[in-house]
This record gives C-alpha cells, sequence and structure tokens, in this order.
C-alpha cells in the first residue's frame, strides 16, 4: 500500500534532485532553501528583493527567492549557485573567468551575478555588454565596480570546463574557488539549526 501522500508538503526539484518541505505559512523560499535544506550558497542581503544576493533559477528563470513564497516552488525546478556550478558547465566555466578576472571580492554578490549570469548564457552564449549589463542589473556589488564582472560574464564562453588560466591573466585570489562555488560560509551561514537569535536594538 502506497504511504498516503501529504498534501501541505511543497515538493520540488533542487539542483536535479527530488525535495519535499513544510514551509510554514508566508515562509519565503530563501528561508526553506537555507534552513530547512541546508542550502547555505543561497545568500541574503537585503531580504527585501533589493540587493540580488539570493538569487535563484525557478524552471530557469532568475528570482530573487527571498521574495518569493516558499509554497510556490511546488513541482518547480530550483537551481542554486552552488547545484548550478557542480552541474552546469556554463556555471564552471562562469566560475573560472570570475576568478581570472578578479571579479569575486568580498563574495557576497557573487552567487547572485553567478545565477543571473547562468540564467543569461543558457539563453544567450554570446550577450553583448549592454545585454550583460541587463541580466545583472537585479544583483547589486558594492565591491568591484561592476567592470571586472562584466568582463567575467563576456569572457565566460571562451573557457572551457579544463582550461588554464593564460599568461597576462590578473593573478588569482586564493580564497576566489570557494566564492563562485557557492561555498564561502559568511557570518549568518554558520550558525547551526536551532540557534536561538538575539536581536540588536541601536539607537536611531
Ligand atoms: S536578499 Fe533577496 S534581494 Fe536582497
Ligand atoms: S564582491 Fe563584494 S559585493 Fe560584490
Amino acid at each position: 500500500m502506497n504511504k498516503p501522500t501529504d498534501l501541505s508538503a511543497t515538493t520540488f526539484t533542487l539542483n536535479g534532485q527530488h525535495a519535499q518541505c513544510q514551509p510554514a505559512p508566508g515562509q519565503r523560499l530563501s528561508e526553506m532553501l537555507r534552513e530547512q535544506l541546508g542550502a547555505r550558497d543561497v545568500k541574503i542581503g537585503c531580504n527585501a528583493g533589493d540587493c540580488g544576493a539570493c538569487t535563484v533559477l525557478v524552471d530557469g528563470d532568475p528570482v530573487c527567492a527571498c521574495l518569493m513564497p516558499a509554497q510556490q516552488a511546488a513541482g518547480r525546478a530550483v537551481e542554486t549557485p552552488a547545484g548550478l556550478h557542480a552541474n552546469d558547465p556554463i556555471a564552471h566555466a562562469l566560475g573560472e573567468s570570475f576568478q581570472n578576472h578578479g571579479a569575486a571580492q568580498c563574495g557576497i554578490c557573487t552567487p547572485g551575478m553567478m545565477a543571473s549570469a547562468v540564467a543569461l548564457l543558457r539563453a544567450n552564449p554570446q550577450p553583448t555588454e549592454t545585454q550583460v549589463q541587463d541580466a545583472l542589473g537585479g544583483v547589486l556589488c558594492r565591491c568591484t565596480g561592476y567592470r571586472k564582472i562584466i568582463d567575467a560574464v563576456m569572457g565566460a564562453p571562451a573557457l572551457t570546463r579544463d582550461a588554464p588560466g593564460h599568461a597576462g591573466d590578473a593573478i588569482r585570489r586564493l580564497d576566489g574557488a570557494d566564492k563562485v562555488a557557492g561555498r564561502e560560509a559568511f557570518g549568518d551561514d554558520i550558525a547551526p539549526p536551532g540557534t536561538l537569535e538575539i536581536l540588536v536594538i541601536r539607537s536611531p
């Protein structure tokens, strides 16, 4: 006899694998991915749809996971930056190009940039600079001035998975690989599940 279906469960694919969760009413997709499924590669910046750090692909389209109700993932294909980097040669080439161009600096925007750029390059393998700017327009970066990121996206199609760097490339940062793969842990990423929260209230 089949196990009865849990009607409150949200079932979808996460980076190509079956996933099932029971999000609380109103829970954000970003929170479900991070807190219930351990996807700490989905970064949280503003939690308000402004910064794009939380960008994931849903059925191939970039969305701010902090704005999407978790239940809306039902039946959809969700891809996170780490999954993209592991599974998609385009994302891997992008990661190499980001490192070659010094486009991942503090790294908090990098997963969102990478997810947005993968969606662009899947649809348009040779984008113009304007198309790159448009595709990345929803993700904010406070470190790079965007030039290095745009150059990295435009340089990615020329790279293959095994291509080495070239003479004249900028020296790679030692911590770049973790940033482009979504493995870099920031303050909000290292709290173990169940950690009590502290609300810090400062003087206005
Ligand atoms: S955390 Fe989602 S847009 Fe900033
Ligand atoms: S690399 Fe720091 S915000 Fe973009």
